[in-house]
Order: C-alpha cells, then structure tokens, then sequence
C-alpha cells in the first residue's frame, strides 16, 4: 500500500481533540514561521523501523549509559509467536488502529523561567546557539510545546510581577489603569531569549501562566475598606494571599498588555494559564489563590474574549489532580464547552501519586476540550538512582487524554538556580545546566525528554494502548507504560517505559503487522514504525529495507507459530550497555573559535 493511501486512511479518522485551530509561534518576518517538522512528518518519513533507548539509570560514570541510543530496531515477524510455556514470558501490546483514534498531539516541552533566561544570557553567543539548536532544532530534542512564567516564579532571583506599583513585589498601591505596566527588566529578557527560540524552530506552542497577580488585586483582609472590596491604601503586606474579584477588569487589562507586550518583542503567546497553581497560596515565593468561580468570572467578564481576540487559548486550572472539579467548573462556567475556555491543564505533584485517570473523566464530560499535563519536575535525583519521571508523568497523560506535557524549568545554574530565596523548588532539576560561558551539560531529562520531543510530531495522533502495554501500580516499581501516536507521514511512534524490573520482550501488534523486540531493563525506548510496513504482512527483507510498492500483495507468509526470539534481550539482561551505540558526552564544551562556525552552519538546516 503506497504512503499516500496510508495517508489517507488515518486522515479521514475522526479525532475528538483537533489542534488544527492552534497558532503558532511565529510573527510577520520576525521569525521563520510554520511547521519545521523534523522525523514523521511528510517531508522526513520514517523509511525503516527504528529504537531508540535512554537509560533511566543516573550513572556515577560518564558515557556508561544509552542516552537516545539507536538500538537494534523491531523486527517484522511473518506469524505471530505461540505463547507455550516453552517460550520465553512476553508482552504483548496492541496498538487499536481500528477504533483507537484518540486526541491530536502538539507537543512535549518545558518552562522558559527567570533562571533559564538568566543562565542562558551568560552563555557566549555560540553556545548559546548550540543549546538552543539541542532544545529546539531538529538534530536536537525539537520540542514543540513550551511554557513560560508571566512575572517571577520560585525559580527567579527577584520577586515581581508586571504591575508591582509600589516599593517591591506585593507592597503597592492599585494601578486601576494599568499606567505603570511594564515587562522590563525581566519579562523583556525573557521575552527576547523567547524570540531567539523562535528563530531556531517556528512551531513551538507557547503559553504562560502568572504565579502570583500583582499584590494591589489580593485581598488584605487589615486594610479592606467596610462594604468596599477595595483596599483603602496602607501597606500591602500580605495576609491574605487570594485575588479580589474587585480588580477582574484591571486583570483583563494586564494579561492583554503581556500579551501585546510580547509581540511587539516578537513572540506570539498561544495560551494562558490564568493562574499557576491557584489552591496554593501558602508558598514564601510569588504565588496566590484564585477560586474556580474567581476563575470562571475573571475569564467570562473579559479575559476569555480579549485573549481569544489575541490568538491565545485559555487553558483552566493548571494544578494537581487531586481537585478535577475544578477545571470542570471553569469550563462549565465560562459557557461551557466550545465557549471561552478551551483547555484544562494538569500537574503531576498529588500526594502520593498523581492520578491521571481523572482526565479521562474529564474527557467523558468535554470531549471537545484540549487537556495537557502543564507541570513535573525532578527533585534533587541522585546518582545511582533510576529516573522515570519524565516518562511516568508524560505517558500516562497522553494515554488519558493530554495532547502534550511540558516538564518545570529547562535550564538551571550548577545550584539548581538562581531561585527565590523565599522557598519553592531548591532542588528542580532541568534539561540543561549551565556550566560556564561555554559550557552546559545535559541532564537526564534532557534525553527523557528527547525521547517523546524528537519523535512525536504536531498533530500526530494519539491511538488506544490496549493488552499489556499499560501496566503496573503507579506508586512504585512494576510499571510498563506505552502510548502510540500516529505521525503526520503516518508511520507510528512508539514510546514505552519498562521500569518492571527485567527486560521486556514485547510483540506490538499495529495495523496488520506484529513487531517484536526488547525493550531493555530499565529504559525509556522509542520504536519508529515505517508507514509502509504497517499493512504489509510479507515481513522485513533481509537487508532492513521495506519494498514501498510491494503492499500486503502476494508473496508467501511463514505461518508456522515460533517463540519470539529472544536474542537480543539475553545479551542485555546481564547488562543494560552492551548495545550502547553513540556514546555520548553529557557536558558539551564549545570552544569559542570554532562556535563562529558552527553558529552560522545551523541556519542551513
Ligand atoms: C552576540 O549576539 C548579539 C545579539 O545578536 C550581538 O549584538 C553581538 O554582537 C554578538 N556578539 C558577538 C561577539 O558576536
Ligand atoms: C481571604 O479573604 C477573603 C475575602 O475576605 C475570604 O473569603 C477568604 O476566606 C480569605 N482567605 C483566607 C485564606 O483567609
Ligand atoms: C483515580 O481516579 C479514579 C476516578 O477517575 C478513581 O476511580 C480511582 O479510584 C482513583 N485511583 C486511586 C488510586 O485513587
Ligand atoms: C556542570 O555541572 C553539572 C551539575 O553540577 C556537573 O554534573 C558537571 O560535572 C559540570 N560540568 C563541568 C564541566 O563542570
Ligand atoms: C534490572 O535493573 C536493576 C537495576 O539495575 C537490577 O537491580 C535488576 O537486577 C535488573 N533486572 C534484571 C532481570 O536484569
Ligand atoms: C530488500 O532491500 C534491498 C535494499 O534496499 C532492495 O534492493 C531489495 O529489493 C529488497 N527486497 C525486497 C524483496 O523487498
Ligand atoms: C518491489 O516489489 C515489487 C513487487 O514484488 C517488485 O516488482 C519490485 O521490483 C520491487 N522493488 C524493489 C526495489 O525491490
Ligand atoms: C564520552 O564520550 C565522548 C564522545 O565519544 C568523548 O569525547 C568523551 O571523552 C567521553 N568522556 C569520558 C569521560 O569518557
């Protein structure tokens, strides 16, 4: 069956969640525009079935483990093997091409915050464009989904939001018409390292979220003039750390300044989280609360419309998962589904775990509204230990509805900063630490990242997981988690997580092929699925290759039942780095004479 006939196939499947109404992140000449796609999409398909393995071992030992290692790729098989005792315990995971056509995918990502902005301003230019062709460009991890904090966050140096009006961050007095308004210092910085993401890849989906309102809107329950709720003046200490209601048109205001801030900066926002985290206000760092009927009317009197009219989606709640009534409620409240709210975000951070299933009910309610998981973050990992919490915070909420997740910040100091000296996260680990002016390293989420960021393209789309692809007790070991997606050259990416304790030998079934191989003790790994291969039951030819024009005509199929061959995870079950290919160099070290070069070679791509 020829590409375009797969093509075709998929495209008339219905999809619930469409992201075809998304923008992109790009403004007149300011910055290339559009989709610059990069593996799975119609100008790189996907020619020969593919693996690709991290490792989530944090080894005490450089270049010891796979870090988006190719390895040996999933093999073809002519009939499916029998599961008789005498055979070697498999998986088997069933993709539903048939009827498991879920929601579109934009993307995977991180956050922009004060520190990444600041650790990268330190960085000399071509080191700078290196770091940002390993997170944005297509020979790097092309992340394709992006937040960034609208005023501080825990992870900025300073306190302040866009509108402190006063001597410093919560201590001013109301600006009801928004005349001190301004981004700069931080939010123009921030705004301007954003812009040169943009050169580097013109796609990314952008959205910000506040931590905290500027103080003047928050109720201070000593200074509240009777029957007025309005503050009288005074000092602004504050006691009582939620928004008040009072000042929902000088918000409106606000986030349509930001907005229009930062494209006159060159950014386009594509979506607003109009709070971080609005149930936690406790926090010594920049943080406050916002209710969901607060929500609800600050986006139904204004905001939803002035945003909308902006090219920004409003994404509710953008908080754990432990409370899913609340997105409810704002969707519910703002005119419901298809109205003013067009996305609820979630985090992963509810006590013990968080429980992804709620977005499947959330789904069942709003089976028109996006839903993405907006915040993870690592916490002080230490070596010698396994890291799954890129992928056990990614997985399962696409597999429940998400149509991307970003983890917390990108990039930090070698102290986990500059971060607020009030509280918040000390120890939030990034994809990328600064070293020195040229040189950055890194991390393990770095490659966690990669492995769903470099293969997942915008508007892929997500297929039902069925058999033994989703598997095992959230809150400890014995998980083996797989979504599917469905690539815009329609060949499928395949990324499961085996943190089961042993090497798994998988038998995929997808389309009407079975593929088998290991996916290693251990690991994150990413298999790549050619579109012409899906309908093909002839098997792989010996060379590796797919013959495009042959289709599932003719040709004789071996029919007899053999034990999935277990090869390849023999040699690895006694180590996980037998098959390390590239090795690669954790800390990247750019002498500046050379950069010059390298700097300018990235615009050919
Ligand atoms: C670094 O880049 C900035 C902004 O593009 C430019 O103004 C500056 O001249 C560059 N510095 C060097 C040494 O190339
Ligand atoms: C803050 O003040 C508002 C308005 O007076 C009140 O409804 C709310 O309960 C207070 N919150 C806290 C945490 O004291
Ligand atoms: C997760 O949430 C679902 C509702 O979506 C509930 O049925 C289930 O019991 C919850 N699981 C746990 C472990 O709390
Ligand atoms: C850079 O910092 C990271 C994190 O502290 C550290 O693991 C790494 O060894 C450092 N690299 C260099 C070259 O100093
Ligand atoms: C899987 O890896 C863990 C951690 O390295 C190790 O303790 C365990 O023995 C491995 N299991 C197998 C079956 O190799
Ligand atoms: C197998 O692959 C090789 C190399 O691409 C190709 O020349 C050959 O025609 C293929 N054979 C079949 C049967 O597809
Ligand atoms: C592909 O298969 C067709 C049908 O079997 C055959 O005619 C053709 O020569 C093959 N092409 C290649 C490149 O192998
Ligand atoms: C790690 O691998 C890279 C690339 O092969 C090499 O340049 C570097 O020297 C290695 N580092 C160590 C500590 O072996």
């Amino acid at each position: 069956m020829s590409r375009s006939i797969v093509f075709a196939l998929y495209y008339t499947s219905v999809v619930a969640q469409s992201v075809q109404h998304l923008g992109v992140s790009c403004i007149g000449s300011t910055q290339q525009c559009g989709p610059r796609g990069g593996i799975g999409d119609g100008a790189h398909p996907v020619l020969t079935a593919q693996s690709f393995i991290t490792d989530a071992l944090l080894s005490t030992t450089p270049n010891s483990t796979r870090q988006l290692a190719s390895g040996p790729p999933p093999v073809l098989i002519q009939a499916l093997p029998s599961s008789t005792s005498s055979c070697t315990p498999r998986r088997d995971i069933i993709i539903d091409t048939a009827n498991g056509a879920q929601q579109e995918m934009v993307g995977f990502g991180h956050a922009w915050t004060d520190s990444t902005v600041s650790v990268f301003n330190t960085l000399d230019n071509a080191t700078l464009a290196q770091v940002l062709e390993d997170l944005f460009g297509q020979s790097g991890n092309n992340m394709g989904f992006m937040r960034h904090t609208i005023g501080s966050s825990d992870l900025s140096g300073e306190q302040y939001t866009y509108d402190d009006n006063g001597p410093s961050f919560n201590e001013g007095e109301p600006d009801l018409d928004l005349s001190h308004f301004s981004i700069e210092p931080y939010g123009s910085a921030m705004a301007g390292m954003i812009a040169k993401m943009g050169a580097v890849k013109g796609d990314v989906f952008l959205f910000g979220s506040p931590w905290s309102y500027p103080g003047w809107t928050k109720f201070n329950d000593l200074f509240i003039a009777p029957n007025l709720n309005v503050p009288n003046g005074g000092s602004y200490n504050i006691l009582n750390n939620s928004f008040n209601p009072a000042f929902i048109l000088q918000m409106v205001t606000y986030f349509s300044k930001y907005i229009d801030a930062f494209r006159s900066h060159g950014v386009q926002v594509n979506g607003l989280t109009p709070m971080n985290e609005p149930l936690n206000y406790q926090g010594g760092y920049p943080c406050m609360y916002l209710s969901d009927v607060d929500a609800a009317n600050l986006i139904a009197q204004g905001l939803g419309q002035a945003m909308h009219d902006r090219g920004v989606i409003i994404m509710a709640y953008d908080h754990n998962t432990d409370q899913p009534v609340y997105p409810a409620r704002v969707v519910l409240g703002t005119g419901g589904e298809g109205a003013l709210t067009d996305a609820a975000a979630w985090h992963c951070y509810a006590s013990p775990v968080a429980n992804y299933s709620v977005m499947s009910d959330f789904k069942t309610m709003f089976p028109n509204t996006l839903q993405f998981m907006t915040e993870c973050s690592n916490y002080l990992p230490q070596s010698g230990t396994w890291n799954f919490e890129v992928a056990s915070n990614f997985i399962p909420p696409v597999t429940h509805g998400a149509s991307g997740a970003a983890m917390w910040v990108t990039a930090t100091d070698e102290s986990y900063g500059p971060h607020s000296p009030y509280g918040g996260c000390a120890g939030c680990l990034g994809s990328i630490v600064v070293n020195s002016s040229n040189t950055y390293t890194r991390t393990n989420d770095y490659y966690m990242v990669g492995q769903f960021s470099r293969f997942v393209r915008r508007g892929a789309v997500n297929y039902q997981v069925l058999g033994e692809g989703n598997e095992g007790d959230a809150r400890g070991a014995n998980q083996f988690y797989t979504m599917a997606v469905q690539n815009p050259d329609g060949s499928f990416a395949v990324v499961m997580m085996n943190n089961w304790g042993s090497d798994q030998d998988v038998v995929l079934e997808i389309g009407q092929g079975h593929w088998q191989g290991t996916v290693p003790n251990g690991t994150v790994t990413t298999w790549l699925i050619p579109a012409e291969a899906l309908w093909w039951d002839q098997g792989q030819n010996a060379t590796g290759t797919y013959n495009s024009t042959q289709g599932g005509a003719g040709g004789s199929v071996s029919t007899s039942a053999v034990c999935a061959t277990t090869a390849s995870s023999s040699s690895q079950s006694t180590t996980s780095t037998t098959a390390l290919e590239p090795v690669l160099d954790t800390t990247h070290t750019i002498a500046s004479v050379i950069t010059t070069v390298m700097g300018r070679r990235k615009h050919v791509a």
